[in-house]
């Protein structure tokens, strides 16, 4: 039995309305709104709910707002919410809500676990052309005006003792490991076939705990990019990106988020299987990012953040010297 994803993000926000163009522009849909709190879904039906600070309802944070309070799993039958009541009932956090558990996880973040009321998708991307496999005939790769994400794809949290919450969500939780910065990070995915993370845990050298960031899953690399220069020409700050991880492979845009943290689009992330066997990396640099942009790109000149744009009729047509 194992979780199948991400169903619902609940943030809050110190600045309402600006989270809300925030993820209107970001490519979510606005669902439900009133003076306290937004609600947003991705393509798949998966929730962004966003809270002004003061709503006294919400789960307490385990750092100061705007930030993450709580993450909801979802199961895709009743036998499978059964087993997690089983498995977590022994907790002093455990709450049984019948249509929901919830409980708390060694950092003291509420999690849910409910049945997923998630839609399955078809949609197509883009096909690739490499050397040996030609997929795109006659055909030319897309270009998106700006993204529409699918799926709220991972978390990442910063944990004050890492081997502590790995083992909570490895054996109460049914989370596999897929790769490991000793004694630093661990990745960990809910499905032993599937994406190579929906859960990043990092131990800070001063065990702060808190959000780190929340990934959105796009179509395909392209959708990354225009995505990203879309959330470039609306004016909000890129932390890191366009670039590339070396650890799961994927494409990756970091932006600055009013409700905490980072957000961030990615694609083309490595599937794994039970076959697959975890990696012990050194952390550094040039493993978080082989490759990546500082501060982003520029959504009107396409060029990177302060750079100039072209000024000749074309791109290489720079005046002799
Ligand atoms: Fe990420």
């Amino acid at each position: 039995m194992h979780l199948q994803g991400i169903e619902k993000v609940t943030l809050t926000a110190l600045d309402l309305e600006s989270a809300r163009q925030f993820y209107l522009d970001w490519g979510l849909s606005l669902k439900e709104e009133d003076a306290n709190a937004l609600l947003f879904e991705s393509l798949n039906g998966a929730q962004v709910g966003v809270h002004a600070s003061t709503d006294v309802q919400l789960p307490k944070g385990i750092e100061k707002d705007p930030t993450l309070r709580e993450v909801t799993w979802c199961v895709s039958d009743a036998a499978a919410l059964d087993h997690f009541r089983t498995q977590l009932s022994s907790l002093s956090s455990f709450e049984d809500h019948a249509e929901v558990i919830k409980c708390k996880d060694p950092s003291g973040l509420s999690l849910a676990i409910v049945l997923s009321q998630k839609k399955e998708l078809h949609l197509t991307s883009a096909l690739t052309n490499s050397w040996d496999q030609r997929q795109r005939i006659n055909r030319p790769s897309p270009i998106y005006d700006k993204a529409t994400p699918i799926e709220v794809g991972h978390i990442v949290l910063f944990v004050a003792n890492l081997a502590e919450s790995s083992a909570f969500y490895q054996n109460l939780l049914g989370f596999t490991l897929s790769d490991t910065y000793p004694n630093r990070g661990h990745f960990l995915r809910c499905t032993p076939n599937g994406g190579h993370h929906d859960l990043f845990l990092l131990q800070l050298p001063n065990q702060r705990v808190g959000l780190n960031h929340i990934a959105f899953t796009v179509r395909d690399l392209h959708e990354v990019f225009g995505g990203g220069m879309h959330m470039s020409r609306c004016g909000w700050k890129t932390e890191l990106g366009p670039g590339k991880h070396p650890v799961s492979s994927a494409i990756f845009w970091y932006f600055h988020a009013p409700t905490g943290a980072l957000v961030e689009y990615y694609s083309d992330e490595d599937e794994l299987t039970p076959e697959w066997i975890a990696r012990e990396i050194t952390p550094g640099p040039t493993m978080f990012a082989e490759w990546a942009i500082t501060g982003g790109i520029d959504g009107h000149t396409r060029r990177q953040i302060e750079a100039q744009a072209p000024s000749g009729q074309f791109m290489t047509d720079t005046p002799k010297k």
